[in-house]
């Protein structure tokens, strides 16, 4: 069962940050999936990178069209995209190191970011770009 349904209400209008979100949604209810099918801790790590990798891929899209189109509130959009990168790879680093176990309010507390960022921050910016 998917963890995280894609909707329409998700969509910001740009092609590239839809495409991108679509995909994060994926990988984070394939990481459910691979949590609930009891896979092992090498599985779920490599699903796990494979979310972390994919989501620095894609803030550095949408960082590269702040840049591009010079969008006044990168500094605070950019801001929320490091402190995320930096919590998500501490959590990496103790999962690694068999110090942190995956969760179901883990993969909540990242669905829960990922919501809350496209509907406030990604939103804003789709608006404060050209269309793409
Ligand atoms: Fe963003
Ligand atoms: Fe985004």
């Amino acid at each position: 069962m998917a963890m995280m349904e894609w909707n329409d209400s998700l969509k910001v209008g740009h092609s590239i940050i839809d495409r991108d979100h679509q995909k994060l949604v994926g990988l984070i209810n394939e990481l459910g999936d691979a949590m609930s099918a009891g896979r092992g801790r090498q599985a779920c790590g490599e699903v796990l990178d494979e979310l972390v990798s994919y989501t620095q891929t894609h803030f550095a899209n949408e960082e590269r069209l702040m840049a591009a189109h010079r969008y006044a509130d990168a500094p605070r959009h950019r801001a929320e995209h490091a402190k995320l990168v930096r919590d998500v790879l501490d959590f990496k680093e103790k999962y690694n190191a068999g110090t942190a176990t995956l969760s179901v309010s883990l993969l909540h507390f990242l669905m829960a970011w990922l919501t809350h960022h496209i509907l406030e921050s990604d939103k804003a910016l789709a608006h404060g770009i050209p269309p793409g």
